[in-house]
């Protein structure tokens, strides 16, 4: 099994951190600039001269173009499986950049570089074998299996650059929390509160995000007189959702251009 990854982006990275132990395959890397230990790397595409199995889009997606005119087309064949990464490039776009038919979008978060993230993916003109071949590169994370590509790019919106959102919702409250602590409790108070926060929904899985705000709040207490400020208006719910919207709206706009 000859697979090869193209950018040495983070994302690549993680892959080839979280790879198997046991994972029978070859592994070259492609990137114009960066090496990795461990693995045959390139830096030319004219120095690639093998022919592989699954090739790993891990380039941003504003470098897709220049990928598909440089890669050899020596490097991949109709039977090849293009991966991608890539936010908001659709497999209709890769077939035609490419020229290739077996297409798996996979759309990680940044807690793939810690193993545990949620994967949304969809495969198309891959059967069962080769869809359970790539899961099993993907583990420990989690694989989602989306019903379509509207489905990956819901998914990135609420997952991919969910946890961008939750980290200023951080902010927020380190922002907001002025007059007391020094600054690293203060980050260290506020990591573990989501933590925490995380960890009783875990541990609780009976019970609704809205049934564990009433649990917390306490009529005529601290909590509840905070509450009050969050739904005003709606004005939280209103945000969240149009951040989501907001993401949405730009991998369509990124799949069109
Ligand atoms: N980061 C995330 O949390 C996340 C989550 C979901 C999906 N993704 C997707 O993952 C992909 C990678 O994102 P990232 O944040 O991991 O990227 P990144 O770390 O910023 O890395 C970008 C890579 O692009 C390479 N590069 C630069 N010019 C290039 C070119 N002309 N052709 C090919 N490669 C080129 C660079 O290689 P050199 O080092 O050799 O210069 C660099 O390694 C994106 O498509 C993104 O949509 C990322």
């Amino acid at each position: 099994m000859n697979i090869l990854i193209i950018s040495l982006s983070k994302i690549s990275k993680a892959f080839l951190k979280n790879l198997p132990k046991n994972f029978e395959g070859t592994i070259d890397v492609f990137s114009p600039n960066s090496t990795i230990e461990g693995f045959r790397c390139f830096n030319y595409y004219k120095n690639l001269s093998k022919e592989y199995d699954y090739v790993f889009l891990g380039c941003k997606p504003q470098h897709i173009q220049d990928v598909a005119e440089n890669l050899p087309k020596t490097c991949y064949n109709k039977g090849t499986i293009f991966i991608s990464v890539l936010a908001g490039i659709t497999i209709g776009k890769i077939t035609k950049l490419f020229g290739v038919e077996k297409i798996i979008r996979v759309m990680p978060s940044l807690a793939f570089e810690f193993g545990d993230s949620y994967l949304g993916m969809f495969a198309k003109n891959c059967t069962n074998e080769e869809v359970q071949f790539v899961c099993e590169m993907f583990k420990p994370n989690t694989v989602i299996q989306c019903k379509n590509e509207q489905e990956i790019d819901e998914f990135t919106a609420l997952y991919g650059s969910g946890i961008g959102f939750i980290f200023e919702v951080m902010d927020a409250f380190f922002e907001s929390s002025k007059t007391f602590l020094e600054e690293t409790s203060k980050r260290e108070i506020i990591v573990n509160l989501l933590q925490n926060a995380a960890l009783y929904m875990k541990e609780n899985k009976d019970i609704s995000f809205m049934e564990a705000v009433n649990n917390v709040a306490s009529k005529g207490g601290t909590t509840e007189a905070g509450l009050n400020e969050f739904k005003k208006n709606n004005q939280l719910k209103e945000i969240i959702n149009n951040a989501m919207q907001a993401a949405l709206k730009r991998a369509r706009e990124i799949a069109k251009s």
